[in-house]
């Protein structure tokens, strides 16, 4: 198929994915995030209603154009986007957590702009920030889901090799803790950098030994191979 006619393959399914990268705001002009742009979880949502399925795109801090006959929901930290997938996901039969969650956001918001000299007594002094924990919507999903009728969840992680293991076997212990149906990991080191058009990942299933490796490939592709492997288990 062709501009955005359907491939078909996901047709009467509701998923909902979340994308982009949540913002924790400290002071009105001020937020600890990340450098996830989005691309990822749009191509998704591209791939998805492309092949026939009703798409929500719970969409953190992205600059992307909404993909055609996509409904997106703008969110901005982590409580917004767990209380958006609450809203969204009762019937979804797939929830594909694409998004850079924050683990942890400022114990306090300042209603007004935190300034330099924030304390009279020690002009030079620098403000410590105390972080409290998000909840983990992943985990939550998985933890609410019952026998029938429940969404088939996957996971993203970025994940590097280092003196502990491998890349697959931080994403193998990473499935086993989370409990998702698949985890589709990305290969992230020096050389491969946030905000590319291209992405190498690892499709794991919970359960399974089998890999599916895709990339180095436009995220469109990558999305493809996802949704493929997803259309196995609905
Ligand atoms: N995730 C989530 N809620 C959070 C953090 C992460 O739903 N508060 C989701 C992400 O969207 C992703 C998956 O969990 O799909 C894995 O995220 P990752 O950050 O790799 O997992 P963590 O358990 O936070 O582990 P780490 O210590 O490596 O950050
Ligand atoms: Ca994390």
């Amino acid at each position: 198929a062709s501009g955005g006619g359907v491939e078909g393959g996901l047709e009467g399914r509701t998923v909902v994915i979340t994308a982009g990268g949540t913002r924790e705001p400290l002071d009105p002009v001020r937020f600890l995030g990340n450098r996830s742009s989005g691309k990822q979880g749009f191509a998704l949502a591209t791939v998805a209603a492309r092949r026939g399925a009703r798409v929500v795109l719970v969409a953190a801090n992205t600059s992307l154009a909404a993909p055609e006959g996509v409904i997106v929901v703008p969110v901005q930290t982590a409580l917004e986007l767990e209380t958006a997938v609450a809203a969204a996901a009762p019937g979804a039969d797939v929830v594909v957590m694409a998004a850079a969650v924050a683990d942890f956001r400022p114990a306090h918001y300042t209603d007004s702009k935190i300034k330099k000299t924030h304390d009279a007594a020690d002009p030079d002094a620098a403000p410590t920030i105390e972080l409290v924990r998000n909840p983990d919507v992943l985990a939550g999903l998985v933890a609410r889901r019952g026998d029938d009728a429940s969404p088939v969840i996957v996971g993203f992680a970025a994940e590097t090799g280092d003196e502990d293991g491998s890349v697959l076997d931080h994403a193998r212990a990473k499935l086993a803790r989370k409990g998702c149906d698949l985890l589709v990991v990305n290969e992230v080191g020096t050389d491969k950098t946030f905000g590319l058009d291209d992405n190498t990942v690892h499709i794991l299933r919970l359960g399974s030994s089998h890999v599916v490796d895709a990339g180095p490939a436009p995220k469109e592709e990558i999305s493809a191979a996802v949704w493929d492997a997803v259309q196995q288990i609905l």
